[in-house]
């Protein structure tokens, strides 16, 4: 599976299967964490076997059944931390996606009781990410049109309506898509993201989708 065929497939998952997470692709996710927080000075860590932090009185409420597998998102507490989440984060999440799990970004239906990651001296964490064998399909979020969150003068680059398209295939929080894509000259391209709950951690979820549909090759980010 590629990494575009995964933004396609890709839905939240709430609903996990009982089995525990194989070997092999724990040493897989370990990896690729690994390679991500070597890119980006990020400090994500894999947490295996914690149901604990999912008995949140609202993450019931919220549909998840199951959950035990987590990525807590710790990181340098500086301005731009959570976007770099967002775009670092969503590189795992496709890559779990490539290996048929399930994940759902989770800002604020978890429990910060008994934490069982270490968040350092100047760190702080973020959300967290579960993941897992999916028991459900998942739903294809409702969207915005095209139309709705793009401002173009010129003509439209193919590069620039398939990055569109990814983008809008994205996880928001509340499923909020709250963001407009700019295209200023031929190749200069400026998201404005609107305001509400983790809309830098969406810009950087939001940018990793859109380089993916665009290809980085053809176009270069204002802002
Ligand atoms: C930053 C962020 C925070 C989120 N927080 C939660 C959460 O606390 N609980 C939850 O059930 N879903 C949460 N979600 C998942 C969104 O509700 C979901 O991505 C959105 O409804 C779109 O659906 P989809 O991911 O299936 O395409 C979050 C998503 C993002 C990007």
């Amino acid at each position: 599976m590629t990494e575009l065929e995964a933004v396609r497939a890709r839905r939240s998952i709430r609903k996990y299967s009982d089995e525990k997470m194989p070997e092999d692709k724990v040493l897989l996710l370990e990896g690729k964490l690994r390679e991500l927080n070597g890119a980006s000075g990020l400090h994500m860590q894999l947490v295996l076997d914690h149901p604990e932090t999912f008995r949140h009185f609202l993450a019931h409420y919220g549909g998840f059944r199951q959950a035990r597998d987590y990525i807590a998102l710790v990181g340098k507490t500086e301005d731009g931390l959570e976007e770099k989440c967002g775009y670092y984060g969503e590189q795992f999440v496709l890559f779990a996606q490539t290996l048929g799990l399930g994940t759902c970004w989770i800002g604020g239906t978890f429990s910060k009781r008994k934490t069982v990651f270490s968040v350092e001296e100047g760190e702080k964490l973020c959300l967290i990410l579960s993941v897992g064998i999916p028991d459900e399909e998942g739903h294809v979020h409702r969207s915005r049109t095209f139309e709705e969150v793009t401002k173009t003068k010129d003509e439209i680059p193919e590069w620039f309506r398939n990055g569109v398209e990814a983008a809008l295939l994205a996880p928001t929080a509340i499923n909020q898509q709250k963001f407009t894509f700019v295209l200023e000259k031929p190749d200069k391209v400026r998201i404005v993201m609107g305001k509400g709950p983790f809309i830098r951690v969406d810009e950087g979820i939001l940018r990793c989708h859109f380089e993916i549909g665009a290809g980085k090759e053809n176009f270069v980010w204002i802002g």
